[in-house]
């Protein structure tokens, strides 16, 4: 057998080992359809890095003849797919007057952008976020002077015992925001309380609470732990509703179903009132997000996507920590339909406990099931 043949044997069973090692470790941790995806995502994984490295161990081969040790050959995935055609950008120096709508392609938008996961201090993240920006206002209240932004976007932030995370987010998103040139606040609403996590609940609170400081356009549902990848991937309301979070390190950088919704979505105001919100009756992580998708389904609303690259995001790694799976979801997912015209915006009580952070408005709720009343489902 030639060395290129036994290479890449070698590569295949590694990569089949690797495969039995990821499911058993992390099977407890994945959803059926999280599981069955990641085993789809595996396989095509390695079928993409045999033709990869087979690739370069031929070449390493070829170069062999040409060079004199054949060793100086480094393995380099490169990921060189490309991002967005350049040219519906704008040239870099274009120019835009305070009296203009801000463009949306602007040519501050470079694409792929690092994401530094190191932990920081929340005070340090506020601190030079408004050395570099001081007309931020308390709440994270920002808009450009440059030109006049096209959208108000309200960042909502569901939030509980992930304090490190928060600061990695700000750090990450709030520059790409202002290079967006987007008028934004963030609102990080955090659930008090013993209740199992209820992200879609919280969700309708915050945008309860964010349409009292103003009339938003829109709205971003963002997971603390999602750090986007390209500053293309646009958070104004163009195309909404719109799935931001498409390909995930997590999943390989797959959509996991085509259904899916998660990490970062957002909604036009217009849109999410009609669709009466989120549900309330999710308890505990899972199943909120396919119930968003049926609503805006059901309201016959299309859901786009960024294209290609866009839509990268790196998740913190961490795994539900002490947070309980909604086993019940699928059983309420069957009637999502039925649900919709009671469970939502229009059932929803809260009594929050609001404050304003230099970067965000904290909006403290203790969640029950009593203050979101709905007959049985
Ligand atoms: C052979 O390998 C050495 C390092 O191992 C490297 O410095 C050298 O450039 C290589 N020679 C050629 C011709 O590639
Ligand atoms: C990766 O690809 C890009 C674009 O094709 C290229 O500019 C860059 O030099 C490549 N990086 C490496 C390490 O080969
Ligand atoms: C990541 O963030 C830390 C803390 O803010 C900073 O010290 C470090 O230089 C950053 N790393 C990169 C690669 O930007
Ligand atoms: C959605 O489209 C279907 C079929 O065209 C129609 O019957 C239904 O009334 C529409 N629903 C809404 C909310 O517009
Ligand atoms: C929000 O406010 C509550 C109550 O003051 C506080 O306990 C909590 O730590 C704050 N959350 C964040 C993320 O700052």
């Amino acid at each position: 057998m030639s060395p290129t043949k036994t290479a890449i044997r070698v590569i295949v069973f590694m990569n089949s080992f690797l495969h039995i090692l990821i499911s058993v470790l992390f099977f407890p941790f994945f959803t059926v359809n999280e599981y069955v995806f990641m085993v789809q995502a595996r396989g095509i994984q390695i079928r993409e890095n045999v033709k990869n490295i087979g690739a370069q161990v031929l070449e390493q081969v070829v170069r062999g003849a040409y060079s004199i040790n054949g060793t100086d050959y480094s393995y380099d995935f490169n990921f060189s797919e490309s991002d967005a055609p350049p040219t519906t950008y704008l040239p870099e120096g274009f120019t835009y007057l305070p009296s203009q709508v801000c463009p949306e392609k602007l040519p501050s938008m470079k694409g792929r952008l690092e994401v530094n996961m190191t932990e920081i201090s929340l005070e340090e993240v506020e601190r030079f976020s408004l050395e570099r920006e001081p007309s931020m206002a308390p709440g994270g209240f920002w808009k450009p002077t440059d030109c006049l932004p096209r959208w108000k976007v309200a960042i909502l932030v569901p939030f509980r015992n992930r304090h490190e995370h928060l600061p990695i987010l700000l750090r990450h998103l709030v520059p790409v925001l202002q290079k967006q040139r987007l008028q934004f606040a963030f609102y990080v609403i955090e659930q008090g309380g013993t209740e199992p996590f209820n992200r879609a609940m919280l969700f309708n609170v915050g945008f309860k609470e964010a349409m009292k400081d103003l009339d938003w356009d829109c709205l971003i549902f963002h997971d603390v732990d999602h750090l986007m990848e390209n500053d293309r991937n646009y958070y104004g309301c163009t195309d909404m509703p719109r799935h931001f979070a498409v390909k995930l390190d997590k999943y390989s950088y797959m959509l996991p179903y085509n259904e899916f919704f998660g990490g970062v979505s957002g909604l036009m105001v217009k849109q999410f009132k009609k669709i009466n919100g989120f549900p309330n009756a999710f308890w505990g992580w899972g199943g909120e997000d396919d119930d968003l998708w049926n609503r805006v389904q059901f309201a016959n609303y299309t859901v786009s996507r960024p294209q290609g690259d866009q839509g990268r995001y790196m998740s913190i790694p961490h795994h539900h920590r002490g947070e309980a799976q909604f086993l019940g979801r699928y059983t309420l997912l069957r009637h999502s339909k039925e649900r919709q015209k009671v469970d939502g915006l229009n059932n929803l009580n809260y009594f929050p406990l609001v404050s304003r952070s230099p970067l965000f408005t904290n909006i403290t709720v203790s969640l029950s099931r009593k203050l979101a009343p709905i007959a049985d489902y």
